[in-house]
């Protein structure tokens, strides 16, 4: 394969995303292929969505982790009129401080890419905003294990000077692996992470993840209007690879190397 040219547009899609208030999402993100979590999570007929790659992933790792049914899936994929009749109906009920803490605002929510979702501990009333997802049990368990399967607690404690929303131990986001084991492991929230990156500009030694059967390397490409708002790779010949944007100035590379 020869040298591609990477659109700017390319800087809104993909698993690495970041998506805030600072950073909305952009008309060029494009429609997620969604899919409905019928095994398992929704058999209550909530009919919860997500993008195809993570609702996948998520479902593989509930079989995985043998969750008996004891994990809802309690929101998925909102559509932007959905996250802003959440947004009202919570500034009604709650008011504007818990609004704030716990409700994006239209286009500022994760959960309109469809990578983001929402576990409760199954039980008879599941709260809509902060559902019940303890530390112990099966969603201990999931917690602890989601970095495996590509998914990070996106809202922790202690971070909300970056995420500028309180700890909500309940909403995971699809990142994809080994993204959420660094990002676990070296405690950075996806407003670091995405910022962290740019210290492995294309073209310097990237950043390594070892695996047992080689390792991965992570990359970032800058696109702005000094580089014409394009970029240009020349992708690797047989290493399977990713491109995400970072939905800010960029893109990030995954290359895995004899894996
Ligand atoms: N609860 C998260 C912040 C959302 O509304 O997207
Ligand atoms: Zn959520």
């Amino acid at each position: 394969m020869g040298r591609i040219k990477l659109e700017e547009s390319m800087i809104y899609r993909g698993h690495l995303i970041l998506v805030n208030a600072a950073h909305p999402l952009r008309k060029e993100a494009g429609e997620e292929r969604l899919m409905r979590l019928t095994s398992g999570t929704s058999e209550e007929g909530t009919g919860v969505r997500m993008a195809l790659s993570a609702g996948k992933l998520l479902l593989h790792m509930l079989s995985e982790i043998d969750y008996k049914g004891q994990i809802v899936a309690a929101s998925g994929y909102r559509t932007r009129r959905e996250q802003a009749e959440i947004y009202e109906e919570s500034l009604r009920q709650n008011g504007k401080e818990f609004t704030a803490n716990y409700v994006a605002l239209p286009d500022c929510s994760e959960h309109q890419t469809g990578l983001a979702v929402d576990l409760a501990e199954r039980k008879e009333e599941i709260d809509p905003i902060r559902p019940d997802f303890p530390d112990h049990g099966i969603c201990g368990i999931f917690r602890k294990r989601a970095p495996e399967f590509g998914f990070v607690e996106r809202y922790p404690e202690g971070k909300k000077s970056w995420t500028r929303i309180s700890p909500e131990p309940w909403h995971f986001r699809y990142v994809g692996f080994p993204h959420s084991v660094l990002m676990t492991e070296r405690k950075l929230v996806l407003e670091e992470y995405v910022e962290f990156l740019k210290e492995f500009p294309i073209g310097t030694p990237p950043l390594v993840f070892p695996t047992e059967a080689g390792k991965i390397e992570i990359s970032y490409l800058p696109i702005s209007k000094r580089t014409g708002g394009e970029a240009f790779l020349t992708p690797p010949e047989k290493d399977p690879f990713q491109i995400s944007g970072n939905n800010r100035d960029g893109l990030i590379l995954t290359v895995w190397r004899g894996c």
